[in-house]
């Protein structure tokens, strides 16, 4: 069967350019064609909080170079994501940046089509098969997080994303991939990326565009899921690539391969340098505060023996303790306020709508910021320092969207538990084998990067002292 029956066809605001006629709101462009662009990439909620102190909650900006409306707080957040009256379009707001690399992906459909599509998931997110998951991912993460401790210079980032590469090749693939695959798939992923924040958008061969060889890895891509998706359709796989195959629509029909591809495409780039910019975020504020290292590993250390479990390498966790890991969960929900791993969130009106009192017209791009609305300073005590207890003394309930990493409403992240899993295991596994410290003559590191997705720029080489 074609995508044809599967919401293929365009509706028609896609057709728009943006509407940047937004001169009746406070704001400025900053300088031509760049706008704000480099000071924001490097200092969002510093060059955040500057325009709201001149303009208020509500300004017209330049950043990434596109105009937009930015609009500050738990409210606007609460606004855009639950969309009760189906007024913001998510693909029209992910467009500019995604297009080509991620189209066909849940993030990049809208309304009634995004709702059909979003049930290829939901199997692949039932609380039975993230158990299996557990029992998939404990092999992987122990045989990596053992090989760590053999290595005299340590790098935490490059290596935590390939744990999770495999994790993600196993897990979501139902694949062991030898070694030139996992590179080539990497290698892929890695020019979509960069292709994403290309300049020259043309897939001109012969220039070594890098816009040109993301849409390579794009295509190697295609080629690579078309030929799973039919092999996963037909075994009893139990692996998310399985599942997205062999689910049905609600008249019986199975999704086209190219249907299931696109959505596997998107899910790998969702779940995997989101979590990996989680973990390596969360080791930079654990080696610099050593209590908080330590309560996590009595906290595993206690589940652990309060089980009486010492398989393989002792430190193993079942699917049924993740819940009771609070100081962990705790760290994991601090560091996606103060670095969340999807640092803004995009919307375009596809009609007239009104936000905080102005009137927006149709096809008007956009922006609600978790990285400023998680360290505002009305709200959160201290924002800017690590105190992961704030979850305890449940800071965050005071509005339901003032801490709000994984969105809300219709596309929600359809892997929150799946991502808070991940990063409960790969943690405990961590702290029971090693304590770890900054390098020597390292501290917290100076450079963040914080776009597409948090890391540190000095990829945060650490010291691991075997336990
Ligand atoms: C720290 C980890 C993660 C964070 C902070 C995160 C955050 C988010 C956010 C904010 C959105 C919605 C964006 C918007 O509304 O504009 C989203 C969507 C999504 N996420 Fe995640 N995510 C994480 C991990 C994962 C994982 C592990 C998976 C899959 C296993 C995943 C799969 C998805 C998918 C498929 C969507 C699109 C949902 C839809 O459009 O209906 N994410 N995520």
């Amino acid at each position: 069967m074609s995508e044809s029956n599967f919401f293929s066809d365009d509706p028609e605001y896609v057709q728009y350019k943006d509407n940047t006629n937004i001169n009746h709101l406070p704001g400025d462009y900053g300088i031509p064609v760049l706008g704000y662009t480099l000071s924001y990439v490097q200092r969002p909620y510093q060059v955040i909080d500057q325009n709201r102190k001149k303009y208020g909650d509500i300004f017209r900006t330049s950043m990434t170079f596109q105009k937009f409306v930015m609009a500050l707080g738990p409210e606007y957040i609460k606004q855009l994501t639950l969309d009760r009256d189906k007024v913001f379009s998510s693909r029209m707001g992910y467009h500019a940046p995604l297009k080509h690399f991620f189209e066909g992906g849940l993030l990049m459909r809208d309304f009634d089509a995004h709702k059909f599509h979003r049930r290829i998931m939901q199997t692949a997110f039932k609380t039975a098969a993230m158990r299996n998951y557990v029992d998939t991912m404990h092999p992987v993460i122990d045989k990596q997080l053992d090989d760590w401790g053999g290595m005299r210079e340590f790098e935490f980032y490059p290596h935590v994303k390939e744990l999770l590469l495999d994790v993600g090749a196993k897990v979501f693939l139902g694949l062991d991939l030898v070694d030139g695959e996992t590179q080539r798939l990497n290698d892929a992923f890695l020019a979509m990326g960069d292709g994403t924040l290309a300049i020259i958008r043309k897939d001109w061969p012969g220039l070594g565009l890098a816009y040109r060889k993301g849409m390579n890895g794009r295509r190697y891509l295609d080629r690579f899921f078309n030929e799973l998706v039919p092999q996963r359709r037909e075994g009893e796989g139990t692996d998310m690539a399985s599942f997205f195959a062999r689910e049905t629509t609600e008249a019986g029909d199975v999704f086209p391969t190219d249907v299931v591809s696109k959505h596997l495409i998107f899910l790998l780039l969702a779940a995997h340098d989101t979590t990996t910019a989680a973990l390596t975020m969360a080791c930079c504020y654990l080696a610099e505060n050593k209590q908080w290292q330590e309560r996590i590993r009595e906290e595993v250390r206690t589940i652990i023996a309060d089980k009486g479990v010492e398989d393989a390498g002792g430190n193993r966790i079942a699917f049924d303790d993740l819940a009771t890991m609070e100081d962990t969960g705790n760290v994991f929900k601090e560091i996606e306020r103060l670095h969340p791993s999807v640092p803004a969130f995009m919307r375009r009106t596809v009609k007239e709508t009104e936000i905080g009192g102005y009137p927006i017209a149709a096809h008007t791009p956009i922006q609600v910021s978790p990285i400023y609305t998680h360290r505002m300073e009305e709200w959160w005590s201290d924002p800017h320092s690590f105190d992961p207890d704030r979850f305890k003394r449940e800071e965050h309930k005071q509005h339901p969207f003032l801490w709000a990493p994984f969105g809300g409403g219709a596309h929600k992240c359809i892997g929150i538990h799946f991502a808070d899993m991940l990063f409960k295991m790969v943690m405990a596994g961590l702290v029971m084998r090693y304590e770890f410290s900054f390098a020597d003559g390292q501290g917290f590191p100076d450079a963040i990067q914080h776009f597409p997705f948090p890391k540190p720029q000095n990829h945060l080489p650490l010291v691991l002292k075997k336990l």
